[in-house]
């Protein structure tokens, strides 16, 4: 028996369970989970702003050990250390014939499944297929990305989720160049690996904002050059912005997930500037802006997905990047918690508390 924590129906609190958990079968491995972060993804489903099937073993941002592999599984072997992608691309559909695996709408990780529609986890789903929120789970192979040696478990956790989907949308994504100025706005997990990701692409500037002080100074840590605290309305936050960055920053990414930040990433661009949605609204939400400046101004928005991760490459490489010291992704992490206080992390959470807590199994 495995203990995990479930969500019976969205919108009402975690329980935590003990369940039964399958052997691995051929194309699944079965993870010992050392370590899971909460995420502002798994709050949306708590909350009821996003569908899910339930009942559900949440969690989609852990790693762990491999301790068992289903029969024919080569590749990751017993004892590897592994970071856990969310997203399993299906290989056939239009987006991962032209390579975008980031953006595969047929992935068996969105039925929360394994490959056949079986649940690991005897009538209980899996979030994203890797259910992290568990002290074990039974995920494809596939998802299962070993990571260097001597890798932090928390560490690897995050890159399974927040560093992924920051760094990459700066990285790739958006591609930011050298010299480049650069906003972010959010500084949650996901918002200080989009810092993190401006200081690796040599970004000049890189404004910080959120609403809550204790943010920034985390967000200089890990290499904001300047921060804005968002207390007051949108109008002098986006004042302060453009003083610091001549009129605007070449690239905005917004890292929370609410229509007035997305209007206001939209509203501080300047002349040929990027606005990067990365935060995910409640499901429905919409957002507005002026059509004639923003095209007048050769202005873009572009959607990212999982920071266009390619996860088999991309999480060895920023793995090795937190052991060299480029993404300083251990300053991030500062809460530990148990299994057992998911809820009070979530209520955490929602009151803009911590930059990233994690789960720690060990
Ligand atoms: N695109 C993707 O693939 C992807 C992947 C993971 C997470 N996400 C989304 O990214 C978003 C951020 O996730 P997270 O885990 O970092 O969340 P988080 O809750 O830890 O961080 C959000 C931050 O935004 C700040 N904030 C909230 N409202 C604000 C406002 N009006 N002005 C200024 N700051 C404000 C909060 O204080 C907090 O620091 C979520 O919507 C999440 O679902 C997207
Ligand atoms: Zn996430
Ligand atoms: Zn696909």
């Amino acid at each position: 028996m495995v203990r995990a924590a479930v969500l019976e129906s969205v919108g009402s609190p975690v329980v935590i369970r003990e369940l039964e958990l399958a052997a691995p079968r051929a194309g699944e491995v079965r993870v010992r989970m050392l370590a899971s972060g909460v995420c502002h993804s798994d709050l949306h489903v708590r909350d009821g702003e996003w569908d899910r099937p339930t009942p559900i073993v949440m969690g989609h941002e852990g790693a762990g050990i491999v301790d068992a592999v289903g029969p024919g599984v080569t590749t990751p072997r017993i004892g590897q250390l592994v970071a856990l992608s969310w997203l399993v691309p299906c290989g056939i559909c239009r987006s991962c014939r032209r390579g975008h695996v980031w953006a595969c709408p047929d992935s068996p990780s969105y039925r929360h499944t394994l490959a056949d529609g079986k649940t690991a986890f005897r009538g209980v789903r899996s979030y994203c297929a890797i259910a992290t929120m568990a002290e074990a789970s039974v995920v494809p192979a596939a998802a299962a990305i070993p990571v260097p040696d001597g890798t932090d478990p928390a560490v690897a956790a995050l890159i399974g989720c927040c560093v992924t989907t920051g760094v990459g949308a700066v990285l790739k994504t958006a591609a930011v160049p050298a010299g480049a100025s650069v906003a972010v706005i959010g500084l949650g997990g996901v918002g200080l690996s989009c810092v993190m990701g401006a200081a690796v692409a040599g970004a000049s500037r890189i404004v910080a904002i959120d609403r809550v002080a204790s943010k920034l100074a985390v967000a200089t840590a890990v290499g904001a050059t300047d921060t804005i605290l968002a207390d007051g309305d949108a109008a002098s936050t986006l004042r302060a912005l453009r003083d610091l960055t001549d009129g605007g920053p070449d690239y905005i990414f917004e890292a929370i997930g609410r229509p007035e930040t997305v209007e206001l990433a939209i509203a501080a661009l300047p002349l040929g500037g990027t606005a990067v949605l990365v935060g995910m609204t409640p499901l429905r939400d919409r957002a507005s802006f002026e059509v004639y400046p923003f095209v007048d101004g050769s202005r873009r928005i572009l959607g990212s997905n999982y920071g266009f991760a390619e996860p088999s490459i991309d999480f060895a490489k920023y793995a090795a990047w937190t052991l060299d010291g480029r993404l300083p992704v251990d300053r991030l992490i500062d809460r530990r918690i148990g299994l057992d206080d998911v809820e009070d992390a979530f209520a955490a959470m929602r009151r803009g508390e911590y930059t990233r807590q994690i789960i720690d199994f060990a």
